[in-house]
């Protein structure tokens, strides 16, 4: 358990978040910002929750250095929805779209860009159980592709882009859910960024959208109208109810972010913590890191032991330590922690210090 009686947790999202803003949600649930409403009973349409949705807005636009003609928009629908809305609103009958398939998550954004447009895997490195990232020059974009969609970060395999790809000029659409505000990112150079907040932002149920000028004027007519980003952009993203809980609780999050140095501050921070747990697992081979050393993520650290039969007991033990949330993702197996924004330092060293003497204990 950490100082505060929580348990370490490590898991891949919905992820911990700053006890701070878990309090002041609990204020905010019998009575929002003095309006006599409780934060889970307020009309959308008041101007209570108008005022919470703009600061949220506003923080995201500050903390991400989104340009000021770039529209930002907070959805439903997960990423998930993302992989099909962003080709079903950018592409049109019969264009190209080019995939950098990373991992599990890339997969299932090609398979739903498909159902659009020709979309194609350009790059992928299953056959080797995705542990890398691609270089410059390891693909070709189509010449007439209309854009390259990659995910920055992996989390089920723990990799990670440590710059965008080379798209030669094409347009760049990232699904950034486990590290935005975790490490640089551009904004920039992308014309369509969205990200689930499950992992760094905030709770689940809200997916952050950031749109270029480009993809703006990109969008197709006839679109169903939940799916048309226009429709989203028009009405501020009350098109119909919005999470309110959410935004107010992501609002919040971000709020603490700038408090707590902004983005340079959690990219500091992130680069800390994974540099202690990476320094660990390269100490001895007792643990067998996933990721190509060039390629590790910093939000998701995944790794085997070198004795497969020892990870249900590191599992069991660490659970008993106060360190949850360790079970690496079916995909891969073995052990994953998941280091992002709101993990402690003091949790990272916990962890350390828990894996060194279960090293002394159980290697022969
Ligand atoms: C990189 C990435 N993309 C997409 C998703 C799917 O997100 P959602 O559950 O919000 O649809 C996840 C969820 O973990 C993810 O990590």
């Amino acid at each position: 358990m950490d100082s505060n009686g929580r348990i370490h947790n490590f898991g891949a999202g919905p992820a911990g978040l700053p006890l701070e803003v878990i309090r002041e949600v609990s204020e905010s649930l019998p009575n929002l910002e003095g309006s006599g409403f409780g934060l889970l009973e307020i009309s959308h349409r008041s101007k209570t929750f108008q005022k919470v949705i703009d600061d949220a807005m506003d923080s995201v636009r500050r903390v991400l250095s989104v340009p000021e003609e770039y529209k930002i928009l907070f959805l439903q629908g997960g990423a998930s929805l993302q992989f099909y809305m962003t080709a079903l609103n950018i592409l049109k009958e019969g264009e190209k779209a080019d995939y950098l398939i990373t991992g599990g998550w890339s997969k299932k954004a090609l398979k739903e860009a498909g159902r659009i447009g020709d979309a194609k895997g350009v790059w992928s490195d299953e056959l080797d159980g995705f542990k890398k990232i691609p270089k410059e020059g390891d693909f070709k974009i189509r010449d007439d592709a209309i854009y390259v969609h990659y995910t920055s970060n992996n989390t089920l395999y723990g990799t990670q882009y440590q710059n965008p790809p080379n798209s030669g000029g094409k347009a760049l659409i990232v699904d950034a859910s486990s590290d935005i505000t975790g490490v640089e990112l551009d904004i920039s150079k992308h014309e369509i960024i969205y990200a689930g907040a499950q992992k760094n932002l905030g709770p689940s149920g809200i997916t952050v959208v950031i749109l270029s000028p480009w993809a703006i004027s990109r969008i197709g007519s006839d679109i169903p109208t939940m799916l048309d980003y226009n429709v989203h952009i028009e009405k501020g993203s009350m098109f119909n109810t919005p999470n309110t809980f959410g935004i107010f609780v992501l609002g919040r999050v971000f709020k603490w972010l700038e408090k707590n140095g902004g983005m340079k501050g959690a990219i500091n921070r992130n680069k800390e913590k994974s540099d202690l747990l990476y320094q660990e697992l390269d100490r001895t081979d007792f643990w067998q890191p996933h990721a190509d050393k060039d390629s590790r993520s910093k939000m998701n650290v995944t790794w085997r032991l070198n004795d497969r039969s020892l990870e249900e007991i590191f599992l069991k033990e660490a659970l008993e330590c106060g360190l949850g949330g360790l079970k690496g993702h079916r995909s891969v197996g073995g052990i994953r922690a998941s280091l992002y924004n709101y993990i402690k330092k003091e949790s990272v060293l916990a962890l350390v210090n828990f894996m060194k003497e279960f090293e002394e204990k159980y290697a022969s």
